[in-house]
């Protein structure tokens, strides 16, 4: 876990009056594109989900934010890469997902990150991670150490595109699903509310000084820059019993010597093109948070690890 930075003459002369400065860190995501970082680790059907997590992101929280033998939880795991990645880094790891064919995917990338010696053990469950209370067992309660996640928004930006001389853009793997319940196609309004509700249904499962950490960028919306970080962070903080341990700010960008190349997608390039076109000065975000949330209770105040293995009580590994 990195270090607390504290200031000890701020900490002598305001603490009772302001809480101490979260923690900020820059994690370089973006050295190498999404698709190298998958590449020979993921089943290729993998590059259909149109909104994963880098690799780079999961690894680095999973290694910062948990032991090996540590059990890492996803509520909304897409494709698997929480738990490819935890698999990999000797952690087990369990997911759920509401789409029946990304939880196959999830387990396929579960059995090849085991075929290729990977020594964690995963677990997907389909199902509508609001209720996470009743689609895992009692037994992995005060268990998890990191629930690791990546909300579902913004479905506007992704996809991939091929563009052909005389035939236009072909855009494809944009959509989760087609089924309006899936979080990905409710407004924002809706999708904080089903936040809520899933970190808070994810809570009791988290060990003692276990941590919750989501990935979430800013992302525009019909000219209007949506602060969904903030807009979380606010929610979270308000209506749950958690509050916000570190920031680290993952670039989505390489950085080369001292200049920044992008790896904005398609989507994202031409949105800031045609508002230029317009006249309004916009900039491409090159950046996501990965907010990191802590129980506010002390830790005694929350239940038990249990002593039993992680995931052999329950339905059988993906
Ligand atoms: C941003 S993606 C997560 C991608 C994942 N981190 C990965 O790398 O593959 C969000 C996922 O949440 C899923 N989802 C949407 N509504 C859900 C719900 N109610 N319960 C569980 N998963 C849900 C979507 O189908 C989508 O796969």
């Amino acid at each position: 876990m990195p270090e607390r930075r504290t200031d000890p003459e701020a900490t002598a002369t305001s603490a009772a009056a302001t809480p101490p400065p979260v923690p900020l860190s820059v994690w370089l995501a973006g050295q190498q594109p999404s698709r190298l970082q998958r590449t020979g680790r993921y089943v290729p059907a993998s590059m259909a989900h149109p909104a994963k997590m880098l690799p780079v992101i999961a690894a680095q929280a999973i290694a910062d934010y948990t032991a090996p033998g540590d059990l890492v939880l996803d509520p909304t795991c897409g494709i698997g890469t929480t738990l490819v990645e935890a698999l990999h880094l000797g952690r087990d790891a369990l997911g759920v997902e509401y789409e029946p064919a990304w939880a196959v995917l999830a387990r396929r990338n579960v059995q090849h990150a085991r075929s290729q010696g990977a020594t964690g053990t995963g677990r997907v469950v389909p199902g509508d991670a609001r209720q996470i209370d009743t689609l895992l067992g009692d037994e992995l309660r005060g268990q998890v150490t990191l629930v690791l996640t990546s909300p579902p928004y913004g479905s506007s930006l992704h996809g991939q595109v091929t563009a052909s001389p005389g035939a236009g853009v072909d855009k494809r793997n944009y959509r989760y699903s087609r089924d309006r319940h899936n979080l990905a196609h409710v407004g924002l309004d809706r999708l904080l509310e089903a936040m809520i509700d899933i970190l808070t249904g994810c809570q009791p499962f988290l060990r003692p000084g276990g941590v919750i950490a989501m990935t979430v960028r800013p992302y525009w919306e019909r000219g209007a820059l949506i602060d969904l970080p903030g807009r979380l962070t606010t929610a979270i903080s308000d209506r749950t019993g958690l509050i916000l341990l570190d920031r680290n700010v993952a670039l989505l960008a390489a950085l080369r010597e001292e200049q920044l190349v992008t790896r904005a997608s398609f989507f994202q390039l031409a949105q800031v093109r045609k508002a230029r076109a317009a006249g309004i000065a916009r900039h491409l975000i090159a950046h996501e948070d990965l907010l990191v949330f802590r129980n506010a209770a002390p830790a005694s105040a929350v239940a038990p690890a249990a002593d039993s293995a992680h995931l052999e009580s329950s339905e059988p590994a993906a």
